[in-house]
């Protein structure tokens, strides 16, 4: 039988990843954290002090970078680059960046492609992205899209940072966020949009567990 895949896809700040990785948790499915991989390719940019406007350089910078997942011993997913843990690197707004300017390189996101595809494992996956229920899993069963005002999102980013002790401001943040959710809305290849038979949720005002609730009815019914 088929591996059921369920897609996740939505701006920065929509609640995808926390959304996600508790419902993978109560399905006892994979989780798969795509924007890291993307991050990861930002982080090992940085470290390689790359040029983010060479596109041939951000290229051999995936193909040459190793990320690896694991648990720590408190369930907490770890990011390994190149054997190095770089898990709080990784989600700061600096990698978000470089990130965002990586994944607009069509070779790089054809790179990454297999290396996806290959967290679809039994019994199932939970998939969260941009491009998962559009370009990466077309086929799957179950396809959310996640929104949420910006002004939430933006909220959401500060508290998240804030409890992490990053000190950051909240309309620079939202300015952030306005200006990656269009450059990922635009870019010409696999641009942010719902799959035609996604089903969207908005999240604004909600909390996680009634969002978490909506999510796995989809897959229960
Ligand atoms: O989801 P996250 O904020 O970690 O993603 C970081 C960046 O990686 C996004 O802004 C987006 O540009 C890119 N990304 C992508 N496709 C995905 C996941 C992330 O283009 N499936």
């Amino acid at each position: 039988p088929e591996i059921p895949v369920l897609t996740i896809d939505g701006p920065s700040g929509s609640g995808k990843g926390t959304i996600s990785r508790l419902v993978a948790q109560r399905l006892g499915w994979h989780y798969l954290d795509s924007g890291a991989l993307y991050r990861a390719v930002g982080v090992a940019a940085g470290w390689g002090d790359l040029d983010l406007a060479d596109p041939a350089a951000l290229v051999r910078c995936t193909f040459d970078t190793e990320i690896g997942f694991r648990e720590d011993d408190s369930g907490e997913l770890r990011v390994l680059v190149n054997g190095t843990d770089a898990t709080d690197e990784l989600r700061t707004e600096t990698a978000g960046a470089a990130a965002s300017a990586i994944a607009a390189i069509p070779e790089v996101r054809e790179a990454l492609k297999d290396r996806q595809r290959a967290f679809r494992q039994p019994p199932g996956l939970v998939a969260d992205g941009r491009d998962m229920g559009t370009v990466i899993f077309p086929g799957a069963a179950y396809k959310v899209f996640l929104t949420a005002s910006a002004d939430e999102r933006a909220q959401r980013r500060y508290k998240q940072l804030n409890d992490k002790g990053v000190s950051v401001t909240l309309p620079g943040l939202l300015r952030e966020i306005l200006a990656r959710d269009a450059r990922d809305a635009q870019r010409a290849v696999a641009p942010l949009r719902p799959a035609e038979d996604a089903v969207r949720i908005d999240t604004t005002g909600l909390g996680i567990e009634a969002v978490v609730e909506r999510v796995l009815a989809l897959v229960h019914e």
